[in-house]
């Protein structure tokens, strides 16, 4: 499939993804790469996107939920626009992860899998995120906060506020 075919993606992402299956010697390398962009694009792994990847590699579309399901940062339901992952693994429990996840709760009004009203946050409770030594650990889209203390997610989540607000997106604002 070229970018001019038909397809959901952005004719940027459709562009990216006709280079990237030409460039590993097995197309099915791509499938992972593949799946991160369309997910930072479209939000989730759609029936719509499951379907264009697969045809775009070759496989079927059984294949890629095998492939995808094994993976916790690939999603099938839609995030808020900023997904909020909060660890609760060893080092970050030792060290409040569970308090964290507990004042997010509270802060946002909604349960881990959850996302707020206004479709600005998700919250997830999730393992190792690889900050370890800087527990305990959050992961928001593909920033990191580290060294937590309950007493910053207020100010964590405003920040993101703000950001949606000067991006335009957050209509409820
Ligand atoms: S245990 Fe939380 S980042 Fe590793």
């Amino acid at each position: 499939m070229s970018s001019e075919s038909k397809t959901i993606f952005s004719p940027q992402l459709a562009a990216r993804f006709d280079a990237l299956v030409e460039k590993y010697p097995v197309r099915r390398s791509a499938l992972i790469p593949m799946l991160l962009y369309a997910q930072d694009e479209v939000s989730y792994l759609s029936d719509a996107v499951i379907a264009e990847v697969a045809r775009r590699i070759g496989i079927t579309e059984l294949d890629v939920r095998n492939v995808a399901s094994y993976y916790s940062l690939l999603r099938f339901k839609p995030a808020g626009e900023y997904n909020i992952q909060v660890c609760t693994n060893i080092c970050c429990m030792l060290r409040g992860g569970y308090e964290i996840l507990e004042r997010f709760r509270e802060e946002l009004g909604v349960d881990p899998k959850g996302v707020t009203a206004d479709g600005l946050f998700s919250l997830e409770e999730v393992e190792c995120i690889g900050a370890c030594s800087w527990a305990p650990a959050i992961q928001v889209n593909y920033d990191f906060h580290d060294e937590l203390k309950p007493d910053l997610v207020p100010g964590i989540i405003d920040g993101y506020r703000s950001k949606a607000k000067a991006k335009g997106k957050n209509k409820n604002a």
